[in-house]
């Protein structure tokens, strides 16, 4: 039976629940095509009922993108780009505590991120995402044009050293990533204009001093955190959220302790087209 695709739009800004579809099967060349340009509209994408397990999170995810190394945290094995999300009664923390788009501090930030999540609490747990492309577009013309050209460091030392319990020296490269970006991204196939920095990893904007820098900073940050550019996902089991990381950010709840929330997240490192 062929698949049907329904979108239906969560806020102008941001998201869509897609359904219609059985991700669970290969894509079909058409549906993929149609799922990547619901992407392009609404940036995330939430689909509901997909009992995928690790070998289905991984060939959905191959089929839509190549596999993302996270300097971090190891892959599960035998799949590449796969890691877990998890949180339990016995965790000290969690991913995903505050806006970012995943892993920001890598030389090539990975395109995007399909999480599956089969065990969530009653209540709790959301996902927020932020339209960087909305929020960039709010910005008076004045201070787009003082954006122009300004460059910022990411960093993950802060971050990853000791937050995830990880050896250093068996991390990917040794060593903690740390790059620049350009703080007002241009997507290469539209030429859409999105904000690049945030709060979890963004630490200087490069040409700024840093005063200058926190200032502007800390003012894009809030900027950011206005509600007219998010969307909020309620999570329930075998819940996906498909994401592009390049035009937005998103932040994990944890309001529901001591209870589990878990799932697996499949990060891309490049779209496959076609
Ligand atoms: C993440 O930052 O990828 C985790 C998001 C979540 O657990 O909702």
């Amino acid at each position: 039976m062929r698949n049907r695709l329904e979108i239906d739009p969560v806020t102008p800004a941001i998201g869509a629940e897609i359904s219609g579809i059985d991700l669970t099967r290969p894509l079909e060349p058409d549906d993929k095509a149609a799922i990547l340009q619901a992407l392009n509209s609404h940036l995330v994408l939430f689909f509901r009922d997909q009992s995928l397990d690790v070998d289905g999170l991984s060939v959905l995810g191959k089929s839509l993108g190549s596999p993302h190394t996270h300097p971090a945290v190891p892959d599960l094995e035998g799949h590449p780009g796969i890691m877990a999300i998890h949180t339990d009664a016995s965790s000290t923390t969690y991913a995903g505590r505050l806006f970012h788009s995943d892993v920001s501090c890598d030389r090539l930030p990975p395109m995007g991120s399909i999480l599956h999540l089969y065990d969530v609490p009653q209540t709790g747990g959301d996902t927020i995402f932020a339209s960087m492309i909305a929020a960039y577009d709010a910005l008076s013309d004045s201070m787009k044009q003082s954006l122009e050209g300004l460059t910022a460091r990411h960093d993950s030392a802060h971050n990853f050293d000791g937050y995830y319990g990880y050896d250093l020296a068996q991390s990917r490269d040794g060593e903690h990533p740390s790059n620049v970006h350009p703080v007002v991204a241009i997507e290469p196939e539209t030429g859409r204009k999105s904000l690049f920095v945030n709060e979890l990893f963004t630490k200087r904007i490069m040409e700024l001093e840093p005063d200058e820098s926190d200032t502007l900073l800390g003012f894009l940050f809030r900027h950011i955190r206005q509600p007219q550019f998010h969307c909020r996902f309620r999570w329930r089991p075998d819940s996906i959220a498909f994401w592009d990381n390049r035009v937005t950010q998103h932040m994990a709840l944890w309001d529901y302790y001591p209870h589990t929330r878990s799932g697996r997240r499949y990060t891309i490192q490049e779209l496959r087209p076609n």
